[in-house]
């Protein structure tokens, strides 16, 4: 039988309805203090019903490492109660929720950041400015972060991670030659570059267990000569893949440059191209918004499942629209 959005699918020991997952999507609406707020709770609780997953809006780990000004945060337990509300409106729609952490390094809001921090002292543009090195204590620091982010993330009744690998991040800083330059043991091969990551990942299991699900997401091209390609990315990601449950796939973000052209699914090839190495599902993300391009894509298995951003924050009812059963589709029924 061939794969459709609808069929369920399991990420680590949580299985999903359907394979339509809501990608995080900043909502700008954050306190000063990075607590969610009401329109938080019920922007997710509106679009919950029909698709499989949620993955909430980049949360930060740190104070230090905003994304936005005005986003949400998980470094303090006060930050616990108002992301509780959320997870219980998604839950009471019968659809679980991840929350993706992040931490911004050297794309850190300058508004809000006291000190931008970032693998080497290379700066992403002006407006930023130029990050200072993280010391291993500084690292060690910023793990230790994640960790209790991820304790927090359970208090909070999310049902899985994902950690903020891609769009130039911190993490991602880490793993790209083109902003580490690091010569200690987290910077020159892939294998230095990816133990950031990997370290976080250790951490983060140590305190959720192997049963929790814990998703990647990475950008998979930094869209210049000597960045990353997919051909890296299988081989950080191989390090660590008995710890991982999902790889979901975006790109760029890492400089200021933008890919050429935006077509639909312009990244499912960096998917598809990563996929052919794992056996954990792969997530396709970036203009897959027509349910035949969907299910082509599951068919073929090209990838696992389909992330859907903006047309969910236009529609909030587009995840009921795409999955309606073919026939009912076709026949016109209502
Ligand atoms: C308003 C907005 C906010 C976004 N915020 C995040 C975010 O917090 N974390 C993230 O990884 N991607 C973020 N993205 C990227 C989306 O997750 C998604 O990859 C992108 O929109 C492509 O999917 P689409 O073509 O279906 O919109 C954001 C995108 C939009 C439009």
């Amino acid at each position: 039988m061939a794969i459709t959005i609808n069929d369920p699918i399991s990420l680590g020991g949580l299985t999903i309805k359907n394979r339509l997952i809501m990608a995080p999507m900043q909502q700008y609406k954050g306190t000063p203090e990075a607590f969610a707020i009401s329109h938080h709770t019920e922007h997710y609780r509106r679009r919950a019903r029909h698709v499989g997953l949620i993955i909430l809006e980049s949360t930060a780990v740190s104070p230090n490492g905003r994304l936005w000004e005005n986003d949400i945060g998980i470094y303090t337990d006060s930050h616990v109660e108002p992301l509780k509300r959320i997870t219980d409106a998604v839950h009471e729609q019968g659809t679980p929720v991840f929350i993706q952490l992040s931490h911004g390094g050297r794309k850190s809001s300058p508004l809000v950041t006291s000190s931008l921090v970032a693998p080497s002292a290379i700066a992403f543009d002006d407006h930023y400015g130029t990050p200072q090195e993280l010391t291993q204590k500084g690292i060690t620091n910023v793990i230790d972060e994640y960790r209790l982010a991820a304790i927090r993330s359970i208090q909070a009744g999310f049902d899985g991670i994902e950690l903020h690998a891609a769009h130039g991040f911190l993490i991602h800083q880490f793993a790209s030659p083109l902003s580490n330059a690091r010569e200690d043991a987290y910077g020159g091969s892939s294998e230095n570059r990816a133990r950031f990551l990997q370290e976080i990942v250790a951490a983060v299991r140590e305190e959720v267990g192997r049963d929790y699900p814990v998703i990647v997401r990475i950008s998979a091209t930094d869209y210049s000569e000597g960045g990353l390609h997919p051909e890296e990315w299988v081989r950080m990601l191989k390090l660590l893949e008995s710890e991982l449950d999902a790889i979901h796939v975006s790109s760029g973000g890492l400089l200021p440059v933008k890919p050429s052209d935006v077509y639909s699914a312009y990244q499912l090839p960096h998917a598809t191209a990563i996929k052919q190495h794992f056996k954990i599902p792969v997530i396709a993300v970036g203009k897959i918004h027509r349910r035949s391009l969907a299910d082509r894509i599951l068919q073929d298995r090209l990838a696992d499942c389909i992330a859907v951003g903006s047309p969910l924050l236009e529609d909030p009812d587009y995840a009921e629209g795409l999955l309606v059963p073919r026939e009912r589709e076709l026949s016109g029924q209502s």
